[in-house]
């Protein structure tokens, strides 16, 4: 579903071809930490940015290498808002004038099913070889489970193979992995924008690998049919550009469905993105991390592992966890799915520093083969309380005749509260932020997604009633100009 958002005579138009090297900012609501261009509502607006991480970079530290020394200022200068949060946490009893968060892209509606689920006795099994030192690739027997499960819930048209499967811990660790074994120090990938910020710092930190942003706008124009959508012609003009500074390009991220926008690719456009990657030799990494989290059944999702035929199966690499489809993010597990066995086993090799210990692979393995448990109780209850969350989210979102685009699938709302801004500016959209802080609900802006145009905002919504109602009150207190906290904590 889109709610379209209105022209807004403050958007500045676009330039093609002018770049800008990107910054850091500090996180804003998401545990993210960002690149962004230094003052990007002063420069005219771009097609593509190179980014470098470091260009704000100071404070060395005497104790440390040049290289730790950046990788601690990532964690200094990320993170003001979660760090803020962890502060504060709001709870119903013991801190009711807390922080909400609806910035961290957690699902928080199903603890009471999983919790069942993994106390059963079936889940805990301690034997030898779960304690003793792993094939890093995971253990066959959870590698024949992770193929058997895509294969089944990504419908590929063949079963898929547990020799291409390397299990580790969580999405963001496979990022980081797939950029220091597929390119060179400096090199990049292109990446949609706006997306989930985190990427940056992941396939930085350890590969020193860099991201080139194929911005994408809210108006819709031309061949496009819905805002923010990715097209071959603003993948091609981005990796021009890059190429013409004399970045190489090694690979595209994309996430589908996509974060922030909920946005689902259609086969076709899989299958367009995939031969442009072609075409030009990319790897392209598909981050499926919210596969089971359409909650929409009119979306019609496709896993790129269901296409019939992948243009360059070498080159792709598909990755899964179950941080988000099964509300786990601290389990911290998964997957990477590619038939090229180069791209497994040197990433199997890092594994050895992302491994996953013996009694959670025990336990993932069950969780997985147990199919009645996830498609009859866990998925379609997980599915109706997202839904139910996003219903309410809309409706109060309509009610203040706030213009958002979500289509069904994640846990977010990308809302536009461009009209909140006196000014279209990454400043003013940054105070804004600071508003909804400091009356104790918590929101990722805009720029922490690379988003170019000043006033979007990500709202999750899954998380419990209680809560979600309190947080939508204090949203709607600050776009009113009324900002109260103490009063809230009664009425929750
Ligand atoms: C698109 C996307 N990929 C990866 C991750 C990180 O996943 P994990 O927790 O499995 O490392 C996130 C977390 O928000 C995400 O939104």
């Amino acid at each position: 579903m889109f709610i379209l958002p209105q022209k807004d005579s403050g958007t500045p138009t676009t330039s093609p071809g002018s770049v800008s090297t990107q910054g850091l900012h500090s996180n804003h609501g998401d545990g993210l930490e960002r690149e962004g261009s230094g003052k990007p509502d002063q420069k005219p607006l771009k097609l593509y940015g190179v980014g470098d991480p470091t260009a704000m970079f100071s404070s060395d530290s005497p104790y440390l290498s040049s290289r730790g020394s950046i990788i601690k200022w990532f964690w200094d200068s990320a993170e003001e808002g979660y760090r803020t949060y962890h502060m504060d946490e709001y709870d119903e009893d013991e801190n009711p004038s807390g922080i909400i968060n609806l910035g961290t892209s957690e699902n928080k509606l199903c603890f009471d099913l999983l919790s069942r689920r993994l106390s059963q006795s079936d889940m805990w099994r301690v034997e030898p070889s779960l304690l003793q030192y792993p094939d890093w690739r995971g253990h066959l027997f959870l590698r024949e489970e992770v193929a058997r499960f895509l294969s089944f819930y990504c419908r590929s048209p063949a079963p898929l193979k547990p020799e291409n499967v390397v299990v580790l811990n969580g999405c963001a660790s496979l990022f980081s992995a797939l950029a220091t074994v597929l390119c060179e120090v400096g090199e990049a990938f292109l990446i949609p924008a706006p997306y989930y910020g985190a990427i940056t710092q992941h396939v930085y930190l350890y590969g020193n690998v860099r991201l080139v942003c194929v911005y994408l706008d809210s108006e819709v124009t031309g061949l496009e049919t819905r805002p923010f959508q990715l097209t071959v012609e603003k993948l091609e003009m981005a990796l021009e550009g890059a190429n013409s500074e004399g970045v190489k390009v090694k690979g595209l991220i994309l996430i589908n469905p996509q974060n922030p926008l909920g946005d689902v690719y259609s086969p076709g456009e899989l299958q367009e993105y995939l031969k442009f990657a072609k075409r030009h030799e990319l790897h392209v990494m598909v981050d499926e991390v919210y596969m089971l989290s359409v909650f929409e059944e009119s979306v019609g999702y496709h896993s790129v592992l269901s296409l019939e035929r992948l243009p360059d199966p070498q080159r792709t690499h598909v990755m899964w966890a179950t941080s988000k489809d099964f509300g786990m993010s601290g389990l911290r597990f998964g997957t990477l799915y590619t038939e090229n066995q180069d791209v497994a086993t040197a990433v199997s090799s890092l594994c050895r520093y992302h491994g996953l210990s013996g009694l959670v692979q025990y336990q993932m393995a069950q969780l997985l083969r147990d199919r009645d448990w996830i498609n009859q109780v866990y998925l379609p209850e997980n599915h109706a309380r997202l839904k139910a969350a996003h219903t309410y989210v809309s409706e109060e979102l309509r009610a203040l005749g706030i213009p958002f685009v979500s289509r069904g699938a994640g846990f977010f709302i990308w809302v536009d509260l461009r009209k909140y801004l006196p000014a279209a500016t990454f400043e003013e959209e940054m105070l804004l932020w600071r508003r909804f802080l400091d009356n104790k609900v918590l929101l990722s802006l805009g720029q922490a997604f690379e988003c170019k145009e000043p006033g979007w905002f990500r709202l999750v919504f899954s998380d419990k009633t209680h809560r979600l109602r309190l947080g939508m009150q204090r949203v709607r207190r600050v776009l009113e100009g009324k900002s109260q906290v103490a009063e809230d904590a009664p009425s929750c």
